[in-house]
């Protein structure tokens, strides 16, 4: 994965799922070498052949074998993802979990993105070592409002005391960015990049949107 990086969740938006989370995917490899997608689970396979780093959005920890409906770390492997989210504010899970999760990814060589919603977690998350911790206030997410302008000490306090624990975990900062303006604020309050979703996937026009958040990367 290239840093600084435009990470697009695609969540279970109608625009990003399916057919359309391939045509996305097509869309953002033309744009920029900097650009990562988290899709569905459902769509690893398909977006994966498209070759840009392609992450899933949950991973379950039971072990193999009778658990119907979970998400295993070898499917996401094994359909071509490269990483994992963790903990995303829409789908939380337990500290020992997110902990469990970051090791499964490390054993299987995949990148680890655990979400935060708030500094501490953010400093008690870094201490398991992911690779990645993205800042995201849940109350911001898929509004107008980007975090670079509501909170940007919320992303200076997460870099600062994410780097202190370790200067190789990177940072990204999430909620509201929609514009090249927000992704500048973000990396200069330290962020190695952004995550974003309503901003590219209910975008009008998608390749202008992607542009626009590719312009300071
Ligand atoms: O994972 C990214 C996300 O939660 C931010 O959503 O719609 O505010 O860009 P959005």
């Amino acid at each position: 994965m290239k840093f600084p990086t435009l990470m697009i969740n695609f969540k279970t938006y109608d625009q990003a799922s399916g057919k359309d989370a391939v045509a996305l995917v097509k869309l953002c490899k033309k744009i920029s070498k900097n650009i990562s997608c988290v899709v569905s689970a459902p769509d690893l396979n398909s977006c994966s052949k498209i070759t840009i780093p392609i992450l899933a959005q949950h991973l379950d920890i039971e072990e193999a074998g009778g658990h119907t409906g979970k998400i295993t770390i070898k499917s996401i492997k094994e359909n071509g993802a490269i990483g994992v989210l963790i903990n995303h504010s829409e789908d939380r899970i337990p500290f020992l979990k997110i902990k469990k999760s970051i090791e499964l990814c490390k054993k299987n060589k995949l990148f680890s993105i655990v979400c935060s919603k708030t500094v501490p977690e953010s400093k008690a998350i870094a201490q398991l070592n992911p690779d990645c911790i993205a800042i995201e206030p849940p109350e911001l997410i898929g509004g107008d409002i980007s975090v670079t302008t509501a909170d940007p000490e919320i992303i200076s306090n997460t870099v600062n005391v994410v780097k202190k624990v370790s200067s190789k975990i990177k940072v990204l900062c999430g909620a509201g960015v929609k514009t090249s303006k927000d992704v500048k604020i973000a990396l200069k309050l330290g962020a190695d990049g952004v995550l974003v979703a309503s901003g590219v996937t209910k975008a009008k026009n998608k390749e202008k949107a992607i542009k626009d958040l590719v312009k300071f990367l």
